[in-house]
């Protein structure tokens, strides 16, 4: 049984909080909390019980806990990591990684010197059309990979720590447009070489960009298109992809996939639904329990946090960014 502590009790935690009843026989949450010690109260009734803390630190200090998981705004995300890990505590971590490439670089090379498990919550890369997408791909059907898209999209209305850019460590593209760039890289399978963005506030009020439009030239030739906004929604759902290859198109999001054939009609095909929280999380214990490669790491998070740094830097030098 992993006893986990959950830092930061908002909207996210939930989500989180769901995966490890799903686990219960794998995993429990025995402590959790928050800055509102009231949320931190909320979080640990809806888990059934759980210790309840205001400073995460007392928290990781005091319990005995085998992992942390962070659900912080993302200011917080470097000194929670590194205070976990020094600690010899599991972490799996909420997006993004951090708030800058050079914290990121910092955090990189620390995991690496630890002997624990981090897990970057990379939720999309869990869901089953991605897992799909990713066989598919390999296996060749749609053959060369020429260029893909991926989408991210939603009206909202932004409001508290998120309106910052100080504590987001930008705007749109590097809270939810996260999702879209580290699904382009695991898709693209590989390295981007040069980036293009066009980032906009249309209509949020917030400091940072609410739209983001980011192109990514890869090491093999092939381009990437990242759209990803909090000003609109789009019409077939929030979150999808779309990659043409050499031979056909694939296409998907959540459990729906779908491959056309140049000069054959559509099939489309629907998954047995998992969710993606609920995936990562699982595979977090079983990485615990060495059952399982990581297929996120680190160094993943790091190459995304690469990509969304000379994104901000293409927007604002109006050029496109070497990597
Ligand atoms: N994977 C996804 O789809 C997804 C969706 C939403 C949010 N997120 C990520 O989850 C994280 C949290 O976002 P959220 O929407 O839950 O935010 P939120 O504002 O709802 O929750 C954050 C919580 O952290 C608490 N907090 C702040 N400082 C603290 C501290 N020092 N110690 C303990 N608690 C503290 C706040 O009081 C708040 O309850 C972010 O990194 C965000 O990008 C991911």
């Amino acid at each position: 049984m992993i006893k986990v502590g959950i830092a930061g009790s908002g909207g996210i935690s939930y989500a989180h909080a769901n995966a490890y009843l799903a686990l219960k026989e794998r995993a429990k949450v025995v402590a959790v909390s928050d800055v509102e010690l009231g949320r931190a109260e909320a979080l640990a009734k809806y888990l059934g019980g759980a210790k309840v803390y205001s400073d995460y630190k007392d928290m990781v200090e005091s319990e005995d806990i085998d992992a942390v998981d962070i659900c912080l705004p993302h200011h917080i995300h470097k000194e929670a990591i590194l205070y976990s890990i020094e600690r010899e505590k599991h972490v799996i971590c909420e997006k993004p990684l951090t708030t800058s490439l050079s914290d990121a670089e910092e955090i990189e090379a620390k995991v690496k010197e630890s002997k624990v498990v981090f897990l970057p919550a990379h939720t999309n890369i869990f869901i089953p059309s991605t897992q799909e997408a990713k066989r598919i791909i390999a296996m060749g059907t749609i053959g060369k990979v020429l260029t893909l898209r991926t989408t991210d999209c939603f009206r909202g209305n932004v409001t508290g720590w998120r309106t910052k850019k100080e504590l987001m460590g930008g705007g749109e593209l590097i809270d939810t447009g996260y999702h879209p760039t580290y699904l382009m890289l695991y898709l693209a399978n590989s390295e981007p070489t040069e980036v293009f963005a066009y980032l906009e506030r249309f209509v949020q009020r917030m400091e940072g960009e609410d739209t983001a439009l980011v192109l990514i030239k890869f090491k093999d030739n092939s381009i990437g298109l990242i759209h990803s906004s909090w000003a609109y929604d789009t019409p077939y759902g929030h979150q999808y992809f779309s990659v043409s290859g050499e031979y056909g198109e694939l296409f998907g999001g959540g459990n729906k996939i779908g491959l056309k054939m140049h000069g054959w009609q559509e099939v489309k095909k629907e998954l047995a639904w998992k969710d993606g929280f609920l995936g990562e999380i699982e595979h977090f214990i079983n990485v615990i329990e060495k059952r399982e490669k990581p297929i996120q790491t680190v160094s993943d998070s790091l190459k995304v946090m690469r990509v969304i740094a000379a994104a901000y830097k293409s927007a604002e030098e109006g050029k496109p960014i070497r990597l």
